[in-house]
């Protein structure tokens, strides 16, 4: 276990009041990795997070900090530093002294801190504002003195809680980078807590898509944004389309789903253990793979009637409906998608034998209360 920076095994939280916020969650960290737990709100993310810190005591499982059960430890006692939302800075001291707080508590030796503070402080680009106080600060630089002070201990983990929540659109790309490039130059490992896909995708190593109390999917960005395993996944992030049907038959490694009057071709992942016969399902088929017009060297086929298009750089995506209540998106370069269609109009929709991939689906919280 010692080449793991942070594991959790079986991992749970009840609340006292009965609320299950996390389940059975398990994860492998490597160190240096940037790892960011990605779900809409309430999810369990914080909580996680918070039982990681030592902040919040698991119910049952086990957790690890460099190879060490640190399970029944305080947070003192752990190799961890947290960063949260809310900055919560000491208003009435300076950059500098903020940074150095800890260190001072630690009783380090007054010129060996000094150093430190000042290598952290340009660490982050605040080497000029260092004797400003917190309210003559902006709010990106007020979080990069937060992230100071979280890294001055130099702990093995940094556990960041929705650190770019609370800035504005444009700050958040700026710091984004920013968070990133820190990140590699220490080779500490971070720990992200974020509903944002952008922030998870674009900064971790490592994705973590939690719903309603479970792992939905552990992977690369590029991993869960082209292989998205569950329906949840599927349909949180990305680019993708749902469809759903009956498995029909099985040809080695390709089901056959039937779907109102249309029968696909869909692939069996490598991760899903075995498929039933009979059984409804959901698979996905992203929506760069889907092509407008008929083309004999696809396997897979469908009528579509034009809804509205949607523009995003020099993508161009039309948005069709299929059979009675399934709504496609085909994601298309401009140059590609030339046709200008009206309201209603017809179309032939294709894909490739190997785009159509069937979908586990994992069950939270709620659907597990229900069947009991
Ligand atoms: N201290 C608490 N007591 C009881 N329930 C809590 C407490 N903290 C969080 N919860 C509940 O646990 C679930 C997960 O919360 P949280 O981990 O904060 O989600 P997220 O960070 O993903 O938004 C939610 O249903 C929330 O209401
Ligand atoms: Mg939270």
């Amino acid at each position: 276990m010692a080449e793991h920076d942070v594991v959790l095994e079986h991992v749970d939280k009840t609340f006292p009041g009965g609320v299950r916020a996390v389940i059975d969650f398990n994860a492998e960290i490597e160190h240096g990795e940037f790892v960011a737990m990605l779900g809409p709100s309430g999810c369990g993310k914080t909580t996680t997070l918070r039982m990681i810190g030592g902040l919040e005591e698991a119910t049952s499982g086990r957790i690890y900090i460099a190879g060490q059960d640190v399970t029944d430890l305080p947070p003192s006692h752990r190799d961890t530093a947290m960063m949260f939302q809310s900055f919560a800075l000491f208003p009435h001291r300076t950059v500098l002294q903020n940074v150095e707080f800890s260190l001072k508590m630690k009783g380090m030796e007054k010129v060996e801190r000094a150093r430190r503070v000042w290598e952290m402080v340009e660490m982050v680009g605040l080497g000029e504002l260092a004797h400003r106080r917190p309210h003559d600060l902006s709010g990106g630089q007020q979080q990069r003195v937060a992230l100071a002070r979280a890294l001055i201990g130099r702990p093995t983990v940094l556990l960041l809680d929705e650190p770019l929540g609370a800035l504005d659109f444009n700050l958040r790309q700026t710091m984004m980078v920013e968070l990133k490039k820190i990140q590699r130059e220490l080779g500490i490992t971070f720990i992200m807590v974020t509903h944002s896909q952008q922030e998870a995708l674009s900064m971790a190593d490592k994705v973590i898509v939690m719903s309603d109390a479970v792992i939905q999917q552990t992977g690369t960005s590029r991993e869960i944004h082209e292989h998205p395993r569950t329906k949840f996944v599927a349909e949180f992030i990305g680019n993708n389309n749902l469809l759903k049907g009956t498995i029909k038959s099985r040809s080695g490694s390709v089901v056959f789903v039937e779907s109102e009057d249309n029968l696909f071709y869909v692939r069996i992942p490598e991760t899903m253990p075995h498929v039933e016969i009979g059984k409804e399902t959901y698979f996905s088929v992203r929506a760069d793979l889907m092509h407008t017009g008929d083309h004999p060297d696809m396997a897979n086929r469908v009528e579509g009637s034009y809804v509205t298009t949607e523009f995003m750089g020099s993508l161009e995506t039309n948005v069709f409906e299929v059979g009675s209540d399934t709504i496609v998106h085909v994601e298309q370069h401009r140059s590609v998608a030339d046709h200008v269609y009206q309201m209603g109009e017809k179309e032939t929709i294709c894909w490739p034998a190997d785009a159509g991939v069937l979908l586990e689906t994992v069950t939270g919280v709620a659907e597990r209360a229900e069947a009991e």
